[in-house]
């Protein structure tokens, strides 16, 4: 899967994507991400990609002609399952959201910029419109690496135990059980016995009933 990213802060994404599983996975060839400057499609000398607003309101707003170059130049070289606008007021991010886009072959997000975009770009242009949260963040590009991630993670292969993402917290709906190592007792402090019995069918019925318990305890609306 490749995932573009267009954004005026390349500086604010490239470590986030370049560590750990996400790293791994984009040199396994399972993910290429692309960060895209918005600079490099701005026709001004002095690679201005925003204005003030119609209208006289505070603030710069992204200029529509160099979003629309940058799309129009990737959209060129393949063709995007979606075109995501990271945006306070977008539909909240979760994970089903996040399994339907990791089955996409080729993704652009635009990053979201602090006083707007040119709402055209939203008419004509973007087919998505996510929210990471109810809480509004300086730009779109902790969002957008946040759902790169979330998506790149679920990509068979990524992570090393496939199980793994499979029984991660709200895959069913349910809250992770909680997990040990060793030691076996520390400061007095000790592993549930079931988890050292060895046997399966047992931890496999604790497991469930600690999910069960955490999410009626931490997260009801997800039982309903
Ligand atoms: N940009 C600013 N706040 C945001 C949020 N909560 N989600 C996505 N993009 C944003």
């Amino acid at each position: 899967m490749r995932i573009d990213i267009i954004t005026v802060l390349p500086e604010m994404l490239n470590s986030p994507l370049s560590c750990s599983i996400l790293k791994r996975a984009q040199d396994k060839g399972l993910a290429d991400i692309q960060i895209h400057n918005l600079r490099d499609y701005s026709t001004n000398k002095h690679r201005r990609v925003d204005d003030y607003p119609f209208g006289g309101e505070a603030g710069m707003v992204l200029q529509v002609e160099p979003v629309d170059r940058a799309i129009s130049t990737l959209k060129e070289q393949r063709t995007y399952d979606e075109i995501i606008y990271t945006s306070p007021d977008g539909e909240t991010f979760n994970q089903k959201i996040a399994n339907t886009l990791s089955l996409k072959e080729n993704i652009i997000i635009l990053c979201g910029h602090y006083k707007g975009i040119d709402y055209r770009i939203r008419e004509h242009l973007i087919t998505r419109e996510i929210s990471i949260g109810d809480y509004v963040l300086t730009g779109g590009e902790l969002a957008a690496a946040v759902i790169s991630d979330a998506i790149i993670r679920l990509i068979p292969g990524a992570i090393g135990d496939e199980q793994s993402a499979l029984s991660d917290s709200f895959q069913d709906n349910l809250l992770a059980p909680p997990v040990y190592t060793r030691p076996a007792e520390y400061k007095g402090w000790k592993v549930p016995e079931v988890l050292l019995s060895g046997h399966e069918q047992k931890i496999n019925e604790w497991k469930h009933s600690e999910a069960v318990e955490r999410t009626t305890r931490l997260r009801p609306d997800l039982l309903k």
